[in-house]
């Protein structure tokens, strides 16, 4: 991984809920708060006070002078053109920048950025504030294999990372891992209701629907079992959940109903990237 330091420093723009989440994973895994540069035209009390306890240098706007080994840019989408240019100054010809702007293309950052140094676009989601999201990476011409283990390492302190050639597929990759938690969250809500309609009391019927995709979501993160192999294994021939999955696996199932919501939702996304 690239030597962080105060002269060369990691710079994050944008410590908000995916921001700050990088930041906490980042000094939980270690990463010496002295080659650490946070930027907030406005700090939250607390991120004072984060700076204050761990040492890493807040800052409200790009220091002069200063060149980013890494720059992290962490900013709402609706702000992405006012701010991009004002950190082009942070920006050197060994400078990787790891955008994780939604819908703010390679082009578009190196229009912003100016002509220095390499550019990582990439994709994280929610369950990052967790330490379990899921981060797809595009990297221009410029990335040198360094700077990708480098943004790899530090994606990887909230979650998986991995990388695609083609920058048309976070479009899909949007639909897929960006959108996917609402999807599951969607479900403890459907299971839920159906639940309640099934004659249970609302409030057990919720607590079982979230218990229950809890318990399978993290069955599945421990197990070296597959999806599938997890669901067969539940699923005794002639039993009760084969013939909820019968309904499920049928016709006019889940499958076509989340194909129309995953092309849904990458139409959504090359609308707001072009
Ligand atoms: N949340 C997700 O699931 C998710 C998934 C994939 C990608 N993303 C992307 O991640 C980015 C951040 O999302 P978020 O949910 O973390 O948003 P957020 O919580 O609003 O964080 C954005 C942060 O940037 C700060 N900021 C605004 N202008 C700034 C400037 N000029 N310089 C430095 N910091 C500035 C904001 O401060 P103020 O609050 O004071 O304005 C805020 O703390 C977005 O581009 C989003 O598309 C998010």
């Amino acid at each position: 991984m690239t030597a962080l330091d105060s002269a060369r420093p990691l710079v994050l723009v944008g410590a908000g809920k995916m921001g700050g989440a990088l930041l906490s994973g980042w000094l939980t895994e270690g990463l010496d708060p002295a080659g650490i540069v946070v930027l907030d035209p406005k700090p939250a009390a607390e991120m004072v006070a984060l700076a204050g306890e761990k040492g890493f240098r807040l800052e409200v706007a790009a220091p002069a002078g200063l060149t980013a080994a890494v720059l992290v840019v962490a900013v709402k989408p609706q702000v992405a053109g006012a701010v991009l240019p004002t950190l082009a100054p942070l920006v050197g010809p060994a400078t990787v920048t790891l955008s994780i702007i939604a819908g703010t293309t390679v082009a578009a950052l190196r229009r912003g950025l100016g002509d220095a140094g390499a550019i990582v676009r990439a994709m994280p989601n929610t369950p990052a504030q967790v330490g379990r999201g899921m981060t797809v990476c595009v990297g221009d011409a410029r990335l040198v294999a360094a700077q990708r283990d480098t943004v790899t390492a530090l994606l990887a302190a909230v979650g998986q990372v991995a990388w695609v050639d083609d920058e048309g597929l976070i479009d899909q990759v949007t639909a897929v891992s960006g959108s996917g938690p609402a999807y599951v969250f969607l479900l403890v809500e459907t299971l839920a209701e159906a639940g309640r309609r099934a004659g249970l009391p609302a409030g057990l019927a919720l607590t079982l629907a979230r218990a229950t995709v809890e318990g399978a979501g993290e069955l599945l993160h421990r197990s070296p079992l597959d999806a599938a192999t997890l669901r067969q294994n539940v699923t005794s021939p002639g039993g009760t959940t084969a013939a909820a999955l019968a309904v499920l696996m049928g016709e006019d199932g889940w499958q076509g109903q989340v194909d129309r919501a995953v092309a849904a939702a990458t139409r959504r996304s090359r609308e707001l990237g072009a």
